[in-house]
C-alpha cells in the first residue's frame, strides 16, 4: 500500500512537470481561423492525457527496477503472480471510455466545422505538380495567391490536375486531400488578418516540399478592392499584350514554381535569356531554343531533357489552348538575359 501511494504520487508530479513542459514549447503555430480553436482545445486534452498515460508508464517502471531489485546475496524466486481480475478490467474499460470520449467531442466538433454559411465566398482551389491555383466562381476571378476576407466562412472546392495533394494551411488547423477526378470541400473562416502560407501535406513528387502558395487576409473592404483590381485584368480581357497574358496564364499554372525569370536555377532551368540560346541536351546534342522547341518542350517534356536537370517535368500542359502556348511563348521571348 505503501509503495502505491508514493508511485501515485510520484505519477501526479511528473504528469504536471510534462504537461508543463510540452505547453512551454510552442507545440502548434499561431491560431488563425475559428473552426481551429475546436481543433485546439481537443489537441490540449489529447496532450492532458498523453501526459498522464506517459507519466503512470515511466513512474511504475522506473519505481519497480529501483525499489524492487534483487539485493545482494538474495537468490530466492519472484513471488508467483497470476493475474489480476479487476485491474485487467478497470485498464480495458477506462482507456475505452477515453477513447470513446474523444470520439463523440470530435465527431461534434466536425459537425459544427461542416455547417455552412449561407453567405459563404467560395474558393475552388486546383493543386498541381507543383503550384496552386484559386479561382472565385461568384466573381469570375482567378488567381496564384489565396486572398481572403476575415471573418467571413469560406468554402474550399478542392481538386488536382495530375496526383493527390494535400491543401493544409497550418494556421487553419484543418486539411483536405486534393484528388484528380474529385472535388472534395473544406470549411474555414479566418479569424486574423495576415500572411499564411499553404503547404502541401501529401508526398506528390521531386518538388512536393517546395509546394507553396500565398495565403492573404485582409479586411472585407481591402477583400472587395482587391476582387475589383483582379477584375480588371483577368487574361484575354483584350487589354493585356500576348507576353502580358503570358506572364499571368505561366503564373496561374504553377510554370513559375519550377522556372525562374531572373536568371537563377530552380527546378528547372531559368526562362531568362532562353529564347534563341543553345541548349545543350542531356544526350550531347546542341539544339537551338526557337518557337518550335518551347512548344515541344512544354507539350512533350520528356522528348528533349536540358544537361543538368532531371525528366520531372509532368505532362500536364496538352490542354493548353494553341492560343494559350503562343501567350507562354511571347512572355518567354520577352525575357531577354
Ligand atoms: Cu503536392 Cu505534395
Amino acid at each position: 500500500m505503501k509503495h502505491i501511494v508514493i508511485a501515485s504520487v510520484l505519477v501526479v508530479i511528473v504528469t504536471v512537470l510534462v504537461i508543463l513542459g510540452l505547453t512551454s514549447v510552442d507545440l502548434v503555430p499561431q491560431l488563425a481561423s475559428e473552426e481551429g480553436e475546436l481543433v485546439d482545445q481537443l489537441f490540449i486534452w489529447q496532450v492532458y492525457v498523453i501526459a498522464f498515460i506517459f507519466s503512470l508508464i515511466v513512474v511504475f517502471v522506473l519505481y519497480s527496477a529501483v525499489v524492487f531489485r534483487r539485493r545482494p546475496g538474495d537468490d530466492s524466486d519472484g513471488e508467483h503472480v497470476r493475474g489480476n481480475v479487476p485491474l485487467e478490467i478497470a485498464w480495458t474499460i477506462i482507456p475505452l471510455i477515453v477513447v470513446l470520449g474523444f470520439g463523440v467531442v470530435s465527431a461534434r466538433d466536425l459537425n459544427d466545422m461542416m455547417t455552412s454559411d449561407p453567405d459563404q465566398l467560395v474558393v475552388e482551389v486546383t493543386g498541381f505538380q507543383f503550384g496552386w491555383n484559386f479561382a472565385y466562381p461568384q466573381h469570375d476571378v482567378t488567381s496564384s495567391e489565396l486572398y481572403l476576407p476575415v471573418g467571413r466562412q469560406t468554402l474550399f472546392r478542392i481538386t488536382s490536375l495530375d496526383v493527390i495533394h494535400s491543401f493544409w494551411v497550418p494556421e487553419f488547423r484543418i486539411k483536405q486531400d486534393a484528388v484528380p477526378g474529385r472535388w472534395t470541400e473544406l470549411m474555414v473562416t479566418p479569424s486574423t488578418t495576415g500572411d499564411f502560407r499553404i503547404r502541401c501535406a501529401e508526398l506528390c513528387g521531386y518538388a512536393h516540399a517546395a509546394m507553396y502558395a500565398p495565403v492573404v487576409v485582409v479586411e472585407p473592404e481591402d477583400f472587395e478592392a482587391w476582387l475589383t483590381g483582379q477584375e480588371v485584368e483577368v487574361p484575354g480581357s483584350g487589354e493585356l499584350t500576348p507576353a502580358q497574358q503570358g506572364e499571368q496564364l505561366s503564373q496561374n499554372s504553377g510554370c513559375l514554381s519550377c522556372h525562374s525569370v531572373d536568371g537563377s536555377a530552380m527546378v528547372g532551368p531559368t526562362w531568362q535569356g532562353l529564347y534563341g540560346s543553345e541548349r545543350q541536351m542531356s544526350d550531347g546534342a546542341t539544339v537551338t531554343a526557337d518557337e518550335e522547341y518551347l512548344r515541344t518542350a512544354i507539350l512533350d517534356p520528356q522528348s528533349q531533357i536540358v544537361e543538368g536537370f532531371d525528366p520531372i517535368m509532368p505532362a500536364a500542359y496538352t490542354g493548353l489552348s494553341d492560343e494559350d502556348l503562343a501567350a507562354i511563348i511571347e512572355y518567354i521571348k520577352s525575357l531577354a538575359p
